[in-house]
């Protein structure tokens, strides 16, 4: 039987050390006993962008990227994008269960009535430029809504907690719907609470005058993504939210640093820069250049909306997404860039190169496609992602909140600058 342990020496001491091994891995803060004298600190790991680091212990998300699952809360999300809808998700993300009807039913209805936001908040955004873009506009509007709720900074208190969550899931559609309609020059459309979710996001955003009809087709496509995209566990964003606040700030600032980051094109933008590549090629028979052009650039063009850090198999969500799609399409017509997309797909998959090294279509291959075909402008596509993605943020918050191992972050450094030396009067330096 081998022993849950691993024994350490240390070349430098001769010192042999044994670090319990605990789910595959071992307390960083072990490695502080390993010291070469009373005065030294303690070895420490050195792990830029912690690409080998668990930063907390999680019970939401589970993803094998080799094998190409993705789980929440131990559904499979293949399941979940076919017989659920986004709310009932985000609550089996945020409570661990799916609801039952009575749970069900007093959730939807505390998000329905809790979209309308202070008026005060509609006159903020007024105040922005009229070519804001619509992700700077919602990141600093849900900052500013920690004004509106000061009660949200006691985070100790979980009846406070659940208050300020049913607030941020039902006000961020509205809040979106608002920052396109600024930047478009629309009188804000307010939110109808006789409409789902998803519909009531749809007319917000497209309602002109008084009739709009949610076309349903729309509206399920919209409920697939939004469930595809509610949380992918300790990723950027996600990791900036719990650092965030682990300080115990309140949960409208904690959610803006989320949005903050997933507005970096490196995370959230990469749907819209799979549009941009396939405008760039432009046509179908451009596709096979294109694809040399990238196998020969030495890593510096890349097939957007191919590969993934995690995934090395295929992105589960991805293979969700194309089905969407042809239903999307099947309303809209098909978009010529749909044609390029489907080239490039077909011709990377065969290709040795992408095959070599695990390339295969993304969330974000489609997505973007399928966004653009409803009518949603390039500018809201990280908008678009940090709707959804709000219930994942919330989730991984409250149990970073209610984790006893976990405090305010603070991650140590190799420092490497000069060492201690006296200040010299302005007149005495050279
Ligand atoms: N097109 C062409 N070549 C690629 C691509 C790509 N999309 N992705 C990786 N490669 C190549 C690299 O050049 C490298 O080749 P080499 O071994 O000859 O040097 C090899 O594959 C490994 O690449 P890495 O960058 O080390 O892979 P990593 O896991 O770090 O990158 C990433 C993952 C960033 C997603 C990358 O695949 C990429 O840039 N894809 C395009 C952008 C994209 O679609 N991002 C969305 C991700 S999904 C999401 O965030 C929701």
């Amino acid at each position: 039987m081998s022993k849950d342990s691993l024994t350490v020496t240390d070349n430098r001491t001769g010192k042999t050390y044994e670090l319990p091994i605990e789910n595959g891995t071992i307390r960083a803060l072990e490695l502080r006993k390993i010291k070469t004298g009373d005065d030294d600190f303690g070895l420490m790991t050195y792990d830029p962008a912690f690409t080998n680091t668990a930063s907390c212990k999680s019970r939401i998300t589970f993803i094998d990227g080799d094998k190409g699952i993705l789980n929440y809360r131990g559904y499979p999300i293949e399941q979940l994008a076919e017989r659920s809808n986004y709310l009932e998700t985000a609550y089996l993300i945020l409570h661990g269960e799916l609801p039952s009807r009575a749970e069900y039913d007093k959730w939807v209805f505390n998000v329905t009535h809790h979209t309308i936001v202070h008026e005060n908040v509609k006159e903020l955004m007024v105040g922005f430029r009229y070519d804001a873009h619509p992700m700077g506009m919602l990141m600093s509007t849900v900052a500013a809504l920690s004004t509106f709720y000061p009660e949200a900074r006691h985070v100790r208190d979980a009846e406070n907690r659940r208050d300020q969550i049913f607030r941020l899931i039902a006000k961020i559609p509205t809040l979106a719907a608002f920052a396109y309609r600024h930047s478009v020059g629309l009188p804000y459309a307010y939110p109808d609470n006789d409409l789902s979710y998803c519909a009531n996001f749809l007319q917000m955003m497209f309602r002109v005058g008084e009739k709009y009809r949610v076309n349903a087709v729309f509206e399920r496509a919209l409920e697939v993504l939004f469930i595809l995209h509610a949380d992918h566990e300790q990723n950027c964003s996600t990791s900036a939210m719990r650092n965030v606040g682990s300080s115990e700030v309140d949960p409208y600032s904690s959610l803006a640093a989320g949005i903050a980051a997933l507005y970096g094109p490196l995370h959230g933008g990469a749907n819209e820069q799979v549009l941009r590549m396939l405008q760039e090629i432009g046509s179908k028979d451009n596709v096979p250049g294109f694809i040399r052009e990238v196998k020969t650039s030495g890593g510096e063009v890349r097939l957007m909306g191919f590969g993934h850090r995690v995934y090395k198999n295929y992105d589960p969500r991805a293979k969700i997404i194309k089905q969407m799609a042809d239903q999307v399409f099947a309303v809209t017509g098909k978009s010529p860039l749909l044609e390029i997309a489907l080239e490039l797909e077909r011709i990377a998959l065969e290709d040795e190169y992408f095959i070599k090294r695990k390339l295969y279509p993304n969330v974000d291959f489609y997505s973007g496609l399928i966004y653009q075909a409803m009518g949603f402008p390039l500018d809201m596509f990280p908008v678009l992602f940090a709707i959804p993605r709000t219930s994942g943020w919330l989730a991984q918050w409250e149990e970073m909140l209610e984790d006893k191992d976990q405090k305010i972050a603070r991650p140590r450094q190799v420092y490497l600058g000069l060492g201690r030396r006296d200040y010299l009067p302005l007149e005495r330096r050279g």
